[in-house]
Parts: structure tokens; C-alpha cells; sequence
């Protein structure tokens, strides 16, 4: 009956709790906006781009040259190459790339500022960048449209950097032990439901159009207007304030808002032991966090969980996926991309409840290796469709199952365990760290996958299939499994992990010496 109340008590949702993650997790909603909305209304930005430059875009050349007027290859390459269409196509790579750069630069600064001003304040801060940026792109047509918007997106990109770091840590730092995992599969729901909002509304006859495209970009800054007033409403986390600042009333207030009338003890000497620990490590800089063997290990296993996300080859299928769907002989390839957001939805839906149950190195697992099959599978439709019509299907239901895995673990997983790998002291440093690389191999696999995708053809998702068998490897020998464990436990099995390796060389010196 204790072990019973206990657990009742630990996973006890308060109203504070619940608006706290919500207001939180806007900060994620608008990260998969951004990332969604560039698709959509390429066509009809581009052409207004290219009226505002005096350019034909590369979509009219492209018809002429492919001969439908009968003047096949007999349009005259552009003498100016100020005005070539290669000029359009440069300013379109950069206006949806940018924004990747400027998470990847902000998301250094994470632990900084949220150190600095708190965790609550650091959101509300940097919620400006947001507006600045939206308000850029949403009056884009009153400018030189280009600069407008590559600006926003680079302004925009800086926040969802900051706040792809601030929010998890925020998020890890309120949620009782027990609901760790769910509350932080929330921010990828946030971001699953950013992206295909943004999707729906992108559809030429609501905002992807030539008059409402401005809007469909700006629109983003509403959530993050609703973000700033409501997080006045949220408590400062207590881990922030009991650990880093040493305030232990307020932290106890805190603590009481978000969790009600439970006995608020067992936490106190939780962040108590945190504590302990922290002073004992000291606060670790980034570069400690790379030349320390103390966290060693678990470094390696951050960065490779966000490794693996991003070449999984997820977001070439945001990116590029009606194109995809297109040369898989999809009718509708724009509804088959709304089709592809809504599976996404549903499906970290289900992971929110899975993840407290499977745990994560099990859901992270059989993820990649559902991945590794449809990718596989995906591959075999594309080399057979000219073979057979309807391998078309299978290369639809490969992507959708792709997608599917995807949400099942390695999707929601790296957000949110990077702040269980680590205790107080090198969390910061650890996120920041975990953020850029995240954002770094965001914008290599948006720059390179139309490239190599001209090159491969359809083996192109074997490349994927290749990395994803290295990163289940990976994972299956080295990510332990964080689910219900304290933050300080999380610490003591690398802790072990490491001396277990020493005792390990240790034995073998001892025999080398001895059979010497
Ligand atoms: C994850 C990735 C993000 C991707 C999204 C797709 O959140 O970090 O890059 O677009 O999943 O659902």
C-alpha cells in the first residue's frame, strides 16, 4: 500500500505542473512551425522573390527548357549572372538553411543564460527573438522581401536554438521522477503538431498563397506572444534554486506550487544529494565536459542519441518528402506530406505513454531497428517501381513506417535524456553541447540530401539504412537505461560503467605481469 502511495504521490499532475510544461513547450511548437512552414509555399515566395529581383525562377526555365513550347535547350543561358535563376535558388537554400545556423550559434550559449538569469526568466527573455523574428518574415512584402525574411529566419533560428535547451532542462527540472519521461516526450509532440500545422495551413487555398504567405511565416510569433505572458504565471524551477542558488525556502515554495499537497521531502533530498554532488564536481565548462574522463561516457552517449536523430535521415523526409513521394509515383504527394505529419502526430502520441512503460533504451532500440527495416524495405520499392507499378505503395507504406519508428524512440528520447545523463554541474554545458550538435547535423542532412539524393538515385535511403545499423550498434552497447532512476543514480551507473572499464585494465595488467 506504501509502494502504492508512493508511486500515486510521484506521478501526481498538478495544474501548475500541467501549465508550466504547456507554456514550456510552446517554445518547441514554434521550433517545428519553422521547420515545416519553408515547405509549402516555396513555389510562391520564390516567384515573388524573383519579382522583387527582376529574375524569371528556375521553375519557368525549367519548362522551357524541358521543351513543353517545342523550344527545347534553345533558351539562352542568362548573361548576367546577377540575374540568373542560380541567384533565386541560392537566396531559397539560404532563407530555409539559415535558420538551422542560427540555432546551431545560440544553442552554445543555453546553459549561459539559463544559469544567469534562471530558468524561467532566460524564457521569457528570449522570447523577443522570436517576435523580432516573426514580425520580420510577417512584413516581408513591405521590404526587400529576401533580406526580410533570411533575416527572420536567422533571428527566429537563434530562439528555437536557445529554446530547444532551455525548455528541456526547464521541463526535466520540474517534472516529478516518475513523469520524466511522458512530460518529455511532450516537447516532441509540440514540435510533431508545430510541424503539421504548418503543413495544413501551408495548403495553397488557406496561407500558401501569394497574398497570405507573409502571414503563414509571421504566424509563429502569436505562440510565442501567449509564451511570454503565460510564463510569468510559472514557477521557477526548484532544482534552479535549491542547487544553483542555494535558496532552499523558495525552492520548497516552488516545489509545493508544482506538486501540490504532496510531501515534498523525498525531492528535498533528492536536490539535496544533487547538491552535494554538484559542489563536489564544481561548475563544469564545456571543455571540462570534453577533457574530464568523468563524463566521458556519458558525453559520447549524448552527442551519438542526437547523432542518430538527425542522420536517420527524419528530416530529409520533412524537407524533401512530396518531392520523395513524387518520384515514388504518388498521385497527391502534398496531401501523402500531410498524411506523413499526421502519422508523426499520432504516434509520438502513443510514445508519450509508451516511454514510462518500455523504458527508453528499449523503445530507443526497437525504433532504429524499425527504421533500419523500412529504410531498407523504402529502398527496394524505389529500385523496382520502373519494374512494377505497384511498388509505388510500398514506397509510400515504407515512409510512413519510417516515420512511424521514428516517434517511437529515437525521435521524442534525445530531447529529453541528455538532462538525465547528467547531474546539476555539467548540464548546462552538456545541452548546449547536445543542442548544437543536433542543429549541426539538422542543417548538414537539409544542405547535402538533395545533392546525394541526384547522385544515389533510389539507394539513397540505404545510406541511412547503413548509418542507422551503426547506431543501433551503438545504442545496444552503450545507452543505459535512465527510466525511473534519480538524476544522482543516472550518474552513479556511468560512474560504475567507468570503473568497471578501470578494474577491467587493471585485470589485464595484472595477467600480462603475471604471465610475464
Ligand atoms: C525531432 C527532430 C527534428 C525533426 C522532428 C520530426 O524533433 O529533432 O529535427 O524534424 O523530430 O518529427
Amino acid at each position: 500500500v506504501d509502494e502504492k502511495r508512493k508511486m500515486q504521490t510521484e506521478k501526481h499532475l498538478t495544474g501548475t505542473l500541467i501549465l508550466s510544461v504547456f507554456t514550456a513547450v510552446l517554445g518547441f511548437f514554434q521550433y517545428g512551425y519553422s521547420l515545416g512552414v519553408i515547405n509549402a509555399p516555396q513555389k510562391v515566395i520564390e516567384a515573388h522573390y524573383g519579382r522583387v529581383l527582376g529574375i524569371v525562377p528556375p521553375d519557368r526555365h525549367a519548362t522551357n527548357v524541358s521543351g513543353e513550347d517545342g523550344t527545347e535547350g534553345t533558351l539562352p543561358p542568362p548573361s548576367d549572372p546577377a540575374t540568373s535563376p542560380h541567384i533565386l535558388t541560392m537566396y531559397w537554400s539560404l532563407s530555409v538553411s539559415v535558420f538551422a545556423v542560427g540555432g546551431m550559434v545560440s544553442s552554445f550559449t543555453v546553459g549561459w543564460i539559463g544559469d544567469r538569469l534562471g530558468r524561467v526568466k532566460a524564457m521569457l527573455v528570449v522570447n523577443v527573438l522570436s517576435i523580432a523574428g516573426n514580425l520580420l518574415m510577417g512584413l516581408a512584402k513591405f521590404g526587400p522581401s529576401h533580406i526580410l525574411i533570411i533575416s527572420g529566419r536567422a533571428v527566429t533560428g537563434l530562439y528555437c536554438g536557445l529554446s530547444s535547451g532551455l525548455v528541456p532542462m526547464y521541463v526535466s527540472e520540474v517534472s516529478p521522477t516518475a513523469l520524466r519521461g511522458a512530460l518529455g516526450t511532450l516537447h516532441q509532440l509540440a514540435i510533431v503538431t508545430g510541424i503539421l500545422i504548418s503543413q495544413v495551413l501551408g495548403l495553397d487555398f488557406l496561407l500558401g498563397n501569394d497574398e497570405m504567405w507573409p502571414l503563414l511565416l509571421g504566424l509563429s510569433g502569436v505562440a510565442a506572444l501567449l509564451q511570454f505572458f503565460l510564463l510569468l504565471l510559472c514557477p521557477e524551477s526548484p532544482r534552479y534554486l535549491y542547487i544553483k542558488l542555494g535558496k532552499v525556502q523558495e525552492a520548497k515554495k516552488s516545489l509545493k506550487r508544482l506538486r501540490g499537497n504532496c510531501d515534498p521531502m523525498k525531492e528535498i533530498e533528492e536536490m539535496e544529494k544533487e547538491k552535494q554532488e554538484a559542489a563536489s564536481e564544481k561548475k563544469v565548462s564545456i571543455r571540462q565536459l570534453f577533457t574530464s574522463s568523468k563524463y566521458r561516457q556519458a558525453v559520447i552517449v549524448a552527442l551519438m542519441v542526437q547523432i542518430s536523430q538527425q542522420f536517420s535521415g527524419i528530416n530529409a523526409i520533412f524537407y524533401y518528402s512530396t518531392n520523395i513521394f513524387e518520384r515514388a509515383g504518388v498521385d497527391q504527394p502534398v496531401y501523402a506530406t500531410i498524411g506523413v505529419g499526421v502519422v508523426n502526430t499520432v504516434f509520438t502520441v502513443i510514445s508519450v505513454f509508451l516511454v514510462e512503460k518500455a523504458g527508453r533504451r528499449s523503445l530507443f532500440l526497437a525504433g532504429l531497428m524499425g527504421m533500419l527495416v523500412s529504410a531498407v524495405a523504402m529502398t527496394v520499392g524505389l529500385v523496382l517501381l520502373s519494374q512494377f507499378a505497384w511498388m509505388s505503395y510500398v514506397s509510400m507504406v515504407t515512409i510512413f513506417l519510417f516515420v512511424i519508428f521514428f516517434e517511437v524512440g529515437p525521435g521524442p528520447i534525445p530531447w529529453f535524456i541528455v538532462a538525465e545523463l547528467f547531474s546539476q554541474g555539467p548540464r548546462p554545458a552538456a545541452i548546449a553541447v547536445a543542442g548544437f550538435c543536433n542543429w549541426a547535423c539538422n542543417f548538414i542532412v537539409g544542405m547535402c540530401f538533395q545533392y546525394i539524393a541526384d547522385l544515389c538515385g533510389p539507394y539513397v535511403f540505404a545510406i541511412f539504412a547503413g548509418l542507422l545499423l551503426l547506431f543501433f550498434l551503438f545504442a545496444y552497447f552503450k545507452v543505459p537505461e535512465t527510466k525511473g532512476k534519480s538524476f544522482e543514480e543516472i550518474a552513479a551507473v556511468f560512474r560504475r560503467k567507468k570503473l568497471s572499464a578501470k578494474a577491467m585494465t587493471e585485470l589485464q595488467d595484472l595477467r600480462r605481469g603475471e604471465e610475464a
